[in-house]
């Protein structure tokens, strides 16, 4: 045998004997999905079992559908960057020192929605190859908003953006029974992420603590609102609400008490201020008669005054005129015409 055959044949029994071991060994990644939210650190578990080193194996994780579809391609002990697909640089690691117990899990840093689906993990030399899923999801709180509040009912919509995977809405009373709410209505945003929407109508007959849950079982995850719909015919409820009806209905009393004090008091100033006029008027009418009859024995007074001294003037000038003569005759005419 030549040296070199020699070697290949040791070689070759080495690796005989690394496959029978291998034989008893089996690669073992998790079967249920692996879970985790946007932005989180993840591990994709995958060991041998019974552990075996695989410290010197060429180690690859993939991800079928992705080109390249190498995430992860250790070989000599380091990591290929030639062959990774590139939106995982940086972004992933094995745990070089946990090999040797044929621990060959791969870590993923800040998961993406895009990273979500199922991987594949080979040990080339030992022909083992093992699955994974993971499961990415994002979560967001749900809003409540009052649509409308009339007498006896309320509508309350219930929104919650940016989900994922599609998640379902539920309404609930304060006993934790399911309401029958209208349909969810969904979107779906440019980035993947899902708005969900539901709309509920509830009676304000009792008050009532009304709860919007939404939930998404892939990623188990639930997030929820609270609101509270007060009664409407006896709303005394918080704290404020009370120290309302303490202090309104003595204030309102009060209030009252002035309006009506206000208005009795103007009505009576009202009736005063008639009652002068009248009297005002009274007097006046009084004053304008003894002003008017005033005027009239004045006038009657002037007249007859005239009168008196037009007759004694007359009388004087008829006597001067009978003396005169014919000049008198004519002054006589003459003063008629004057008249
Ligand atoms: C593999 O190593 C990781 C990181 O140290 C650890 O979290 C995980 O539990 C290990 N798995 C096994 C089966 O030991
Ligand atoms: C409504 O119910 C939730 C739990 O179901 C509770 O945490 C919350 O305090 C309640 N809100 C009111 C105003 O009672
Ligand atoms: C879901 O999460 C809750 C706590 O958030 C946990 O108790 C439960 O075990 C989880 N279920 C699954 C199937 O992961
Ligand atoms: C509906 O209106 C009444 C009266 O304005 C108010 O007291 C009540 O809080 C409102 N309900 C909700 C759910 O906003």
């Amino acid at each position: 045998m030549l040296p070199s055959d020699r070697l290949s044949f040791i070689t070759l029994l080495i690796l005989t004997f690394k496959v029978c071991v291998a034989e008893q060994s089996e690669l073992i990644c998790s079967h249920q999905p692996i879970v985790a939210l946007a932005g989180d650190d993840v591990i994709l578990p995958c060991y041998l079992d019974p552990p075996i080193s695989a410290s010197f194996e060429t180690v690859v994780w993939t991800k079928p559908g992705l080109d390249p579809e190498y995430i992860h391609f250790h070989q000599d002990g380091r990591l290929m960057f030639e062959t990774q697909n590139p939106s995982y640089f940086y972004r992933t690691r094995l745990f070089v020192d946990e090999l040797q117990n044929g621990n060959v899990s791969m870590k993923i840093f800040k998961v993406k929605i895009s990273d979500a689906g199922k991987y594949f993990c080979f040990l080339r030399s030992m022909l083992k190859e093992a699955s994974i899923q993971l499961t990415v999801g994002v979560v967001s709180t749900p809003i409540i908003e009052v649509v409308s509040n009339n007498s006896g009912r309320v509508v309350l919509q219930c929104e919650s953006k940016g989900w994922y995977p599609e998640p379902e809405v539920v309404w609930l009373d304060g006993e934790g029974n399911l309401l029958s709410a209208g349909p969810t209505e969904t979107v779906r945003g440019p980035d993947d992420l899902y708005t969900v929407s539901s709309r509920v109508t509830v009676e304000k007959r009792h008050s009532n603590n009304f709860t919007c849950r939404v939930q998404q079982k892939d990623i188990n995850q639930t997030r929820e609102t609270h609101i509270y719909v007060p009664d409407d015919s006896f709303p005394v409820q918080s704290s404020s609400d009370r120290i309302r009806i303490i202090i309104i209905p003595p204030v309102c009393i009060i209030v009252l008490f002035i309006i009506i004090t206000l208005i009795i008091c103007t009505k009576r100033n009202q009736k005063n201020e008639t009652e002068q006029e009248e009297d005002e008027g009274q007097q006046q009418d009084v004053k304008t008669t003894e002003f008017l009859t005033q005027i009239n024995t004045e006038d009657e007074r002037q007249k007859t005054l005239e009168n008196t001294e037009r007759c004694s003037v007359q009388r004087r000038r008829l006597k001067r005129s009978s003396s005169d003569g014919e000049r008198g005759g004519r002054r006589k005419e003459e003063w008629r015409k004057s008249l």
